[in-house]
Parts: structure tokens; C-alpha cells; sequence
């Protein structure tokens, strides 16, 4: 379905859980944590948004391979008419235990946030000493023939940009794009502009990597490739370049809000109409005609959730 600027949404990204096993600096949130969704209200109401023409779901958190039920989720989602296409973004460290399951439970690929090579810078970002179980996480999920495999990365400077090199040379080594995902203000560390690795930068310091045609009109990442690479570097530039007009996605959060755009503070409750299907559709209907046509990310800090709680 078109919302008020003509845009066609048709990607539904829904955040599990506001739960996660890392705390990463620039997405740690609230310790209080929200009412979780069933597995039958989720489809309810993915039920609904897929009656408005989204074909694809990608499940996030927090963590969602916290949520113990995530195969029952999959396997429920993927029987619903008009959805096509159900991926993943975790942080990878449960995913050598769950991969092969979730594959079965018809997951088509999978994103990993991975922002350093380094163990030790590893657990200074992330608060865990876990990088072992991310890299096996990466290995189980293409062994399973999870495709594609990806890894998003955010820099911040003077925390882990000098790990750009080895991130970098992931992508040329295997067959894995390395996406570089700028640095949005969700936390007092991503308030500050100083600290953010924008794309342009990233394009100075590594002059080899040269532009592929977009093929894939609803990407919001520019991928480049350089000699000798496998994967590809991918930049999404939310902060230095926005990519709104393109945008074609809406959220779903974990407590059943519907978020329709992530730099915007909008959310509309669908749990009023959890049991009226008319109704649930109406609010559905409503929130994507009604998505903001920009992203302004310009809430006061300390009001404005943080990325856990709104899904990556
Ligand atoms: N800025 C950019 N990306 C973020 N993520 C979480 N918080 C931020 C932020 N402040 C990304 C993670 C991961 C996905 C879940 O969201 O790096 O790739």
C-alpha cells in the first residue's frame, strides 16, 4: 500500500524484544523492558499489514534470538498469504545454536552486527567478551545456507574506527557484504556528531572502493566493491545523506506499537484492536498512510528510545 507521499511499503521490520545479551554504547537502553508480543498476536497482526501489501518481515530486537519461541514465529509468519521473504538481524552470538532451525523454519538470510575484529575492543563496545561466538554465529549461518549473510557495522571515532580496515577486508577474504551503517543519535554517545564515521569519510580513507550500479531500487545501501573482492562494502548513510523518500519500511515494536518511521517519535498502539480484525486494519492503514515524510532524529535525549527498544 502507498502512504501519503506515494512511497510503496511493503517491509514490515518487527523488534521481538527490547531485551538483548549485549549493551552496546550506542544502542544500550531503558532496563525496564516492555510487554512482549505472543506468537498469535504477531500474526494477527502481521496478518493484517500483509492484507496492505508487505512482502517482507525482518525480525529484531534487541535480540531476537532471545525470544525462545523465534522458529514457532518464523514457521507462523511464513504460512501468511502475501509474505515472501523472512530475515533476520541479530547480533550472531546465539545463532550457532538456532541457525539450522531457523533455516528450517523457512529464514532466508540474515544481517549480524558485528563493529570490530579486535576481542578486546569487542567487549569494551559491547560489554561481553563474545566476538568467538559472533565469528562461529557467521560460519553456522552460511554453513546452513543462510543467503545473503551480512554484517552492519557503525564506527565511532576514537572507539573503533580503526577497526575499519579489518571489517573491510571481511568482505574481501569471504563472501559476505560489510555494510557501515552511520552513527544516528540514540544515545549521548550518538549525540555526538563528532564521533560519527560518515560514509563520505569512509570512501576517503579506502580510495580502491568503486561504485557497483544499484540494482536493487529499494536498497538503502550504495555498494562498492575494489580488486579482488568476494563481498561487497555496502554505506547507509542515514545521518549524511538521508534516504527517506526511498524509504518503504514501517515498524512494528515489541509491545505492539507501530513505529512508521525510526528518526520520528510517532507511534500509533494496535493493541486496542488486537481482537477486531476490522479495526486492527483500520490502525494498520492508518499508521502507513500517515508515515512522516522525513526523519528528523531532533527529540530531546532521554525522551527518545533508544535502538533496543525500537528495533535495529
Ligand atoms: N546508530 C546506528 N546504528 C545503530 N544500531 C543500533 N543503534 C544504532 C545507532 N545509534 C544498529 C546496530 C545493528 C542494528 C541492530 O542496529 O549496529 O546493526
Amino acid at each position: 500500500m502507498k502512504d501519503k507521499t506515494g512511497r510503496d511499503i511493503d517491509y514490515l521490520r518487527i523488534s521481538l524484544t527490547d531485551k538483548c545479551n549485549l549493551s552496546c554504547i550506542y544502542c544500550k537502553g531503558s532496563e525496564k523492558h516492555k510487554k512482549e508480543l505472543s506468537v498469535s498476536e504477531i500474526e494477527k497482526i502481521v496478518k493484517g499489514f500483509a492484507s496492505c501489501g508487505i512482502k517482507k518481515v525482518r525480525l529484531t530486537g534487541g535480540e531476537p534470538l532471545l525470544r525462545s519461541d523465534i522458529a514457532e514465529i518464523i514457521r507462523s509468519l511464513k504460512k501468511i498469504d502475501g509474505i515472501e521473504k523472512i530475515v533476520l538481524t541479530t547480533n550472531g552470538i546465539l545463532l550457532k545454536a538456532y541457525a539450522k532451525e531457523l533455516k528450517n523454519a523457512g529464514l532466508s538470510a540474515v544481517n549480524i552486527s558485528l563493529d570490530t575484529t579486535d576481542q578486546k575492543q569487542y567487549a569494551e563496545l559491547t560489554g561481553a567478551d563474545k566476538l568467538k561466538d559472533v565469528f562461529e554465529g557467521i560460519k553456522a549461518a552460511q554453513e546452513v545456507g543462510l543467503s545473503p549473510v551480512r554484517i552492519n557495522s557503525v564506527l565511532i571515532k576514537g572507539k573503533n574506527d580503526d577497526s575499519a580496515k579489518e571489517l573491510i577486508s571481511l568482505a574481501k577474504h569471504n563472501e559476505i557484504d560489510v555494510r557501515f551503517i552511520e552513527l544516528m543519535p540514540f544515545t549521548k554517545e550518538g549525540r555526538d556528531e563528532d564521533k560519527i564515521v560518515t560514509g563520505d569519510e569512509i570512501l576517503n580513507l579506502f580510495p580502491e572502493l568503486t561504485l557497483i550500479e544499484n540494482k536493487d531500487e529499494k536498497s538503502v545501501a550504495r555498494y562498492f566493491t575494489a580488486e579482488g573482492f568476494k563481498g561487497r562494502i555496502g554505506l547507509i548513510t542515514p545521518v549524511s545523506n538521508k534516504f527517506c523518500s526511498k524509504c518503504n519500511r514501517i515498524r512494528l515494536l515489541s509491545d505492539g506499537k507501530v513505529r512508521p518511521c525510526l528518526g520520528d517519535e510517532k507511534e500509533i498502539d494496535l493493541m486496542p484492536f488486537i481482537d477486531n480484525e476490522a479495526k486492527l486494519l483500520e490502525a494498520i492503514k492508518y499508521a502507513i498512510m500517515n508515515k512522516p515524510t522525513n526523519h528528523s532524529f531532533n527529540c530531546e535525549y532521554g525522551n527518545f528510545h533508544s535502538m533496543n527498544q525500537i528495533g535495529g
